[in-house]
């Protein structure tokens, strides 16, 4: 499902280059829950950014489901990421002035594609969130917005989810929630990629990478 060859990535920035990967190679198979973890700055979001097609690799290569991500063009990319990755992040990322239900169905907007209103709304009731499908994300709790960002990753259906540290600001009763649906999509067939300080989410991972300095530790 995932393969990376050799990537490096390097930031420039004004105050000069800032190193964040250091030559990564690995694979992750179709139907696997891999978890990532190791300290922060060491490249844990970056390296999940590049395999979801929004940080370009200085060198090296990422291949998804058999594309070559960053050989395609940007508005390839885009449709491709849509099709068929949902990303999760730590600070949920919703749009601050549409409703739950505009949010979920901002992919729509996004990539086209034929999910549509009814199909948000049967995440929402799968997450519980049928009653604030029309609240704004500052009217919800924070286990309510990331069960929302949940619900709009996985609107088109993804083969692959890649997560950043999506438990990282929930008590642990809504962290809980969140990675039993992160499991049951897992169980359902699907890729995952987790990025997690967490020991109570990396025991839902078959396997686990460490990264320390921007290369993977041993
Ligand atoms: N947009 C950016 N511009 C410049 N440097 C960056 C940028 N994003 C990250 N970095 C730097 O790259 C390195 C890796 O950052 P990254 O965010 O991938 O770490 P991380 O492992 O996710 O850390 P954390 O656990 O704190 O989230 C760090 O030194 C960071 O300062
Ligand atoms: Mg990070």
């Amino acid at each position: 499902m995932i393969a990376l060859e050799n990537v490096r990535k390097v930031y420039r920035t004004k105050r000069g280059e800032v190193p964040a990967l250091d030559g990564v190679s690995f694979s992750v198979a179709a139907g696997e829950f891999l978890t990532v973890r190791g300290p922060s700055g060491c490249g844990k979001s970056t390296l999940l950014l590049t395999i979801g097609g929004m940080v370009r690799p200085t060198q090296g290569t990422v291949t998804v489901d058999g594309k070559d991500v960053y050989a395609l063009s940007a508005a390839q990319r885009a449709a491709f990421r849509a099709d068929n990755i949902g990303f999760v992040f730590q600070m949920f990322h919703l749009v601050p002035y549409l409703t739950v239900l505009e949010n979920v169905l901002l992919p729509t907007a996004a990539g086209g594609g034929s999910a549509g209103e009814a199909e948000a709304l049967a995440l929402l009731e799968r997450f519980r969130m049928t009653d604030r499908a029309h609240h704004k994300p500052a009217e919800l709790s924070t286990g309510e917005r990331q069960r929302a960002a949940l619900a709009r990753a996985l609107l088109r259906r993804p083969g692959l989810l890649l997560a950043d540290e999506p438990t990282g600001n929930l008590d642990p009763e809504n962290a809980a929630e969140v990675m039993s649906y992160f499991t049951e999509y897992h169980h359902e067939g699907g890729t995952v990629v987790l990025v997690t300080h967490e020991q109570a989410a990396a025991d839902h991972a078959h396997r686990t990478v460490t990264i320390r300095g921007g290369k993977l530790a041993q």
